[in-house]
């Protein structure tokens, strides 16, 4: 069943990045999102799950479309969680920038975290230093204990984040403990995800979207790596948004299972523009386009890249009907 959904949602994130892949550059990230969010809720009722929307565009009244709680799929089938994000990297499309996703996570019903729309602290590693290290501790000790577990000085190790204001003092700690950084502009799944993939990456800190937290651990928890986070309410509002979507207590260190639960998760994503992990999309002459997938599931522990090549001749007609 998990192979089969994975091949289904991953037929949406396709649809979704071929339509918003073509807003690249074009300066419009809300097109390019309204592009994405649209392919991915046009496709969704022909997959055979009793879906709900977790994780989505917002709440009901902000969002036209994958509201939290918004039921999806056919409506027969195994009831599922799902967590979706259909263009991850809204600025980086707009801007013709690298490592934009569309991208879904799956998992039996109740298990994603309904993570607010607010900012999450972030400690994301790969499977060595998985179970070894505490978002708790402040960041010199916990890079001193990577290293050491990694078995390479901190000169050689590299540590990213989102390269905000905010993390002024974070990054000068960095630079202090010595360590290489990788800035990033945007796109902080990617980032969490890079650091569990066994590349240059050893570390992702700092903070970024809740929804995006989940996203990353449930891709985090297929790598065999790990995930912490921490919601940042900004207010006694944001306090009450938590409480109303079921966090009591807001603050608390939330781990990996806490996020994404202890059963089995589906995670699919589709490169919008090209990254280091994920191609983008590429139009084609002769009325295609190719595009890279990745399908993680982690009962199997598998992880499957997936290039596919798309004919779309419906397109071309419009595009002849202009020229004529
Ligand atoms: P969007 O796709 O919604 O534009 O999010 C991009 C992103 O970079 C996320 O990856 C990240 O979690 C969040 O924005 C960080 O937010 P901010 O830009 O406010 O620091």
């Amino acid at each position: 069943m998990e192979r089969h959904l994975a091949l289904e949602l991953v037929r949406i994130t396709e649809a979704a990045a071929l339509e918003s892949g073509r807003w690249t550059g074009r300066g419009d990230k809300h097109s390019a999102d309204e592009a994405a969010t649209t392919a991915i809720r046009s496709k969704f009722d022909s997959i055979a799950i009793d879906g709900t929307v977790v994780i989505g565009e917002g709440e009901m009244d902000e969002a036209p479309m994958l509201y939290i709680g918004e039921k999806v799929g056919s409506g027969r089938g195994p009831r599922v969680d799902i967590a979706v994000d259909p263009l991850e990297g809204t600025e980086t499309v707009a801007n013709g920038l690298s490592n934009a996703i569309s991208v879904i996570a799956a998992a039996p019903q109740g298990k994603l975290l309904h993570a607010p729309d607010i900012y999450m602290q972030k400690l994301a590693v790969g499977p060595l230093l998985a179970g070894q290290l505490s978002l708790d501790e402040p960041i010199e000790i916990t890079l001193v204990k990577a290293s050491r577990i990694l078995g390479k000085p901190l000169s050689d190790m590299t540590v990213s984040i989102l390269d905000r204001e905010r993390h002024s003092e974070m990054i000068s700690s960095l630079r202090r403990a010595g360590v290489r950084i990788k800035l990033l502009s945007h796109g902080d799944v990617m980032g969490a995800i890079e650091a569990a993939m066994d590349n240059e990456v050893d570390m992702y800190v700092g903070s970024g979207g809740a929804p995006e937290g989940v996203l990353a651990a449930a891709a985090l928890k297929c790598l065999g790596g790990e995930m912490q986070g921490r919601l940042l309410p900004d207010g006694p509002e944001d306090i009450e948004r938590c409480k109303r979507m079921g966090l009591l207590q807001p603050e608390q260190l939330l781990q990996m299972e806490d996020m994404v639960g202890s059963g089995s998760v589906l995670f699919v994503a589709t490169g919008v523009t090209s990254g280091d992990f994920l191609s983008g999309v590429r139009y084609l002459a002769g009325e295609r386009a190719e595009t890279h997938s990745v399908v993680m599931h982690s009962s199997s522990r598998t992880i499957s890249y997936l290039k596919t090549l798309h004919y779309f001749p419906e397109q071309m007609d419009i595009v002849r009907a202009a020229v004529i």
